[in-house]
């Protein structure tokens, strides 16, 4: 079973038809989408109508949640783009929709959420200060669910690999530098980075494929003038067109 895994378009359409068009020459047997499908990007709905067709399984983000619940622990400029959003998607159906998600999906040994274990809606994954506290980390939060023994993971925007000895950032590196790992009998987090809002200071669009066995990352060029254009005419936050430029 090859799963393309995605996560955090943030209405970001053209980031999202050049991750698809990408993945499809890859041919998985599916696609898994880890949430945050809309908020501060353009075309929330277009890119919802597209990951539902093209999706097996989407987990609910935290900008799908605040669509639905409310904006109020986000920052005021995030709050003004989540209103903006929850503007576009008023119809009963959509909501109905986002309601239905759920911000985690088990699959036997293999969890995939939007934060992570400790909390799969709203926690960060974040890199600890050395290897060890990794470790830590790995075994609090993975030894406590069953027997889980992988856990792709998205919100952070971030593309990595935590493993109990430490991080691997495959995009940090030099262009030819590894980016497929080897990951059978591992214990680990796999941050999948973002497709429609990268930051780790690499603008492109981020995504990896899964087979069992090894986890694959990929980047992804897409039209950023365009989305930064139609953020500009949404008078969404000018804030959001520039860090686009330099996945910040
Ligand atoms: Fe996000």
């Amino acid at each position: 079973m090859l799963q393309a895994i995605i996560s955090d378009i943030h209405g970001n359409l053209p980031a999202l038809k050049a991750v698809l068009a990408d993945i499809k020459k890859r041919k998985p047997d599916e696609i898994i989408c880890l949430g945050d499908v809309i908020g501060y990007g353009p075309q929330p709905r277009e890119c919802l109508d597209l990951v539902r067709k093209t999706c097996s399984v989407v987990l609910m983000g935290n900008h799908e949640h605040a669509v639905l619940f409310g904006s109020e622990h986000f920052t005021p400029l995030a709050q003004e783009a989540i209103d903006w959003t929850a503007n576009q998607l008023r119809d009963p159906e959509t909501l109905n929709y986002l309601a239905s998600l759920s911000p985690q999906h088990r699959d036997g040994k293999i969890m995939y959420v939007h934060g992570s274990m400790r909390d799969p809606l709203l926690d960060y994954l974040r890199e600890a200060d050395s290897p060890w506290m990794f470790h830590l980390l790995l075994e609090s939060l993975l030894d406590d669910f069953d027997d889980t023994r992988v856990c792709f993971v998205g919100h952070n925007h971030r593309a990595f690999l935590g493993t109990e000895v430490g991080y691997l950032f495959p995009h940090y590196q030099p262009p030819d530098a590894k980016t497929k790992f080897n990951i059978s009998g591992q214990k680990l987090y796999v941050s999948v980075g973002s497709v429609g809002q990268p930051r780790d200071s690499d603008y492109r669009s981020s995504y990896v494929l899964y087979d069992g066995e090894n986890v694959e990352y990929f980047r992804i060029e897409y039209d950023v003038d365009a989305t930064i254009k139609l953020i500009r005419e949404a008078n969404l936050p000018e804030f959001l067109a520039e860090r686009l430029l330099y996945g910040e």
